[in-house]
């Protein structure tokens, strides 16, 4: 049964680990994150931007898909289906298709209309027993078409939003999607800071995990950071897998073209990804 990320959240940032969010795109990411986690007895986020929403044919099919695999593959650690940088209109959808988490990325409107929209939000998943994700400032890059500056946020908003009951808070650091450059200026952690002490047990969540440094994701958990999301990562892992299994011919080998052989080496890979990121957050065993 899919559960509220809350517990398993509000667990993490009082035993300084993180858990991953993993962003799912099909069966196979699905099945690659929930068996690793299962494996490594890690609760685990399950991450649906609207874009992979549509991709997979609505938020009803995700839901039916994702429930059906934690019966047939027996999954028993606590997982939640979170929708990811989530509309007003979008979080409304989830939660109606049977989501246990949303988040609502409120960051391009001014702050006002961020409280406003973050405030009704916050009311209605209390009501179902569902968790929320608000955010201020904003993570650069782009994702999935969320494309933002950046811009660092400032920790009085963050208290803010905190205060309004949400369960956790992503914070613009510095933190980017995609590919880091080489000229990133690492990530704020004196703003974290901030953060942390003006909102106190609120969980923060990391944004943009893909390839930061391991220093720098073990000092933001030391900060209060209790959710870290993985997307770009497990996508060039799979890649890379699938393109050396096409270069090496085996798709024409034998019955290699099936797309349950094909698409077995990406899985794989993302699994590898998957537990790596596990053990460096520190979720492993927390089950
Ligand atoms: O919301 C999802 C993420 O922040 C993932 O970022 O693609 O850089 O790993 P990433
Ligand atoms: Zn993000």
């Amino acid at each position: 049964m899919l559960v509220s990320a809350k517990e398993m959240l509000n667990k993490a940032k009082a035993g300084h680990y993180a858990l991953g969010q993993f962003n799912i795109n099909n069966l196979e990411w699905t099945k690659a994150v929930l068996l690793t986690a299962q494996e490594l007895n890690s609760p685990v986020i399950l991450g649906v931007s609207e874009g992979a929403g549509k991709y997979m044919c609505g938020y009803k099919t995700i839901v039916g898909m994702v429930n059906g695999m934690l019966e047939e593959l027996k999954i028993t650690v606590p997982v939640a289906l979170h929708l990811d940088h989530g509309s007003y209109e979008g979080a409304l959808k989830c939660i109606e298709a049977g989501f246990s988490s949303v988040m609502f990325d409120g960051s391009h409107y001014p702050i006002d209309e961020n409280i406003a929209k973050t405030t009704e939000l916050v009311k209605i998943c209390g009501d179902k027993g569902i968790s929320i994700e608000a955010e201020v400032g904003s993570i650069g890059g782009e994702e999935d078409g969320v494309i933002g500056a950046g811009e660092v946020a400032d920790p009085k908003e963050c208290k803010a939003i905190a205060d309004l009951g949400v369960t956790m808070l992503a914070a613009g650091i510095g933190n980017i999607h995609g590919k880091y450059p080489e000229n990133w200026a690492g990530l704020s952690f004196e703003t974290l800071d901030a953060i942390q002490q003006l909102t106190g047990s609120m969980p923060l969540v990391l944004h943009g995990g893909t390839g930061i440094p391991e220093d720098m994701i073990k000092k933001a958990i030391s900060l209060g950071v209790a959710k870290i999301n993985v997307n770009t990562e497990c996508q060039l892992s799979f890649a890379a897998a699938t393109r050396k299994y096409i270069e090496e011919g085996k798709d024409l080998a034998g019955k290699g073209f099936d797309p349950r052989k094909l698409l077995a080496p990406g899985t794989d890979a993302i699994k590898a990804t998957v537990k790596e990121k596990m053990e460096l957050f520190g979720s492993v065993g927390k089950a």
